[in-house]
């Protein structure tokens, strides 16, 4: 079976002046699949989707969206999509209800009662639908301008931090209906910060660093690259140092420390060699233990190790 991308882009370039915000991005996000954009502030995230959604013209590259080229068909890339904050026009005088039966209405789409109903379900706001939404929350504000986007089914939906800010039930509610989309055939790609999402979300990630993709895999993929890590919780916190240096010269990686847990951990990609080693060394040395197992990396740790955690590079450079 042959893949069908819903996004594919090669060598997208785009400067503001000095800034080379990206420099030559290649995606790949199959029909039907979840795609998160995960990297630093600066990465060139927004740029990616501003570029893909024909709100910003490309310097250089190419780029095909739901089928069609993204600079010679941008109005036929365009009917195919939907991106937040679109419709950020949602009127606050109109209950949740008249404001997307009126935007079903402008898009000419069938059936705008239901497909209101139906929009107002996905989103949780059935029990809200008929308050005016000058009375809603900034989360249901959000999910609302999120249906909104959504009145004509798009092939492909962009998302650009669509939880960012939000509660933790706004942000679950957002997450499930990214899931019902996506078994509905939509295509998601989504930026976001919380990488525990992308980890939910996503079937591939992809890390975004300077303007380029760093790296490209499904969130196992990415951490059985970061390896595992390998953890020995010490009765006596005064053998923290030893434990710390066994694991030290065990993994050749530095040890971090969680000393309210009297724990010291390394990252490994031989975890289950270097745990019986670990337990056997502390042994002979007297170092009593009181657990020690393996911790299996979260996209946190993929993220720091892969696009490095240093301030300077969270900037692009020019
Ligand atoms: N309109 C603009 N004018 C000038 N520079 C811009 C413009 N838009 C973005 N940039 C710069 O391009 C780079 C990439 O920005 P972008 O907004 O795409 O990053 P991002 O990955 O979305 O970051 P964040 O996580 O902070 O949202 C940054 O250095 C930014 O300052
Ligand atoms: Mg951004």
């Amino acid at each position: 079976m042959t893949t069908t991308y819903a996004v594919l882009s090669e060598g997208l370039e785009k400067r503001f002046g000095a800034v080379h915000a990206l420099r030559g991005l290649d995606l790949a996000v199959a029909e039907g699949t979840v795609c998160g954009l995960l990297g630093a502030n600066g990465a060139g995230k927004t740029t990616a989707v501003r570029l893909l959604t024909t709100l910003l013209r490309p310097d250089g590259g190419s780029a095909r969206v739901a089928g069609h080229d993204l600079v010679r068909e941008a109005a036929a890339v365009r009917r195919r999509i939907a991106v937040t904050g679109q419709y950020a026009s949602v009127d606050g005088d109109l209950t949740g209800r008249e404001n997307l039966r009126l935007f079903a209405r402008l898009h000419r789409v069938r059936g705008p009662a239901a497909r209101a109903g139906e929009l107002l379900e996905l989103f949780g706001l059935t029990e809200a639908a008929d308050c005016r939404a000058s009375t809603y929350s900034g989360g249901m504000r959000r999910r609302l301008d999120l249906a909104a986007s959504l009145i004509r089914r798009p092939d492909v939906l962009f998302l650009d931090e669509p939880t960012t800010g939000l509660d933790p039930a706004s942000r679950a509610r957002i997450r499930r209906a990214v899931l019902e989309l996506r078994a509905e055939g939509t295509t998601v790609l989504l930026t976001t910060q919380y990488l525990d999402e992308a980890d939910q979300l996503a079937d591939d990630i992809v890390l975004v660093d300077r303007g380029r993709v760093a790296h490209t895999g499904s969130p196992a993929q990415l951490k059985s690259l970061v390896g595992s890590h390998v953890e020995a919780v010490v009765a006596d916190a005064g053998t923290l140092p030893r434990a710390a240096a066994v694991l030290d010269r065990l993994t050749g990686r530095e040890p971090v420390f969680d000393r309210g847990r009297n724990a010291v951990a390394a990252v490994t990609t031989d975890p289950t060699l270097t745990l019986p080693r670990l337990v056997r060394e502390l042994d002979a040395v007297g170092v009593p233990l009181l657990d020690a197992g393996i911790r299996p990396p979260t996209l946190d740790d993929v993220f720091l190790r892969l696009t490095g955690d240093t301030a300077d590079s969270k900037e692009p450079v020019a």
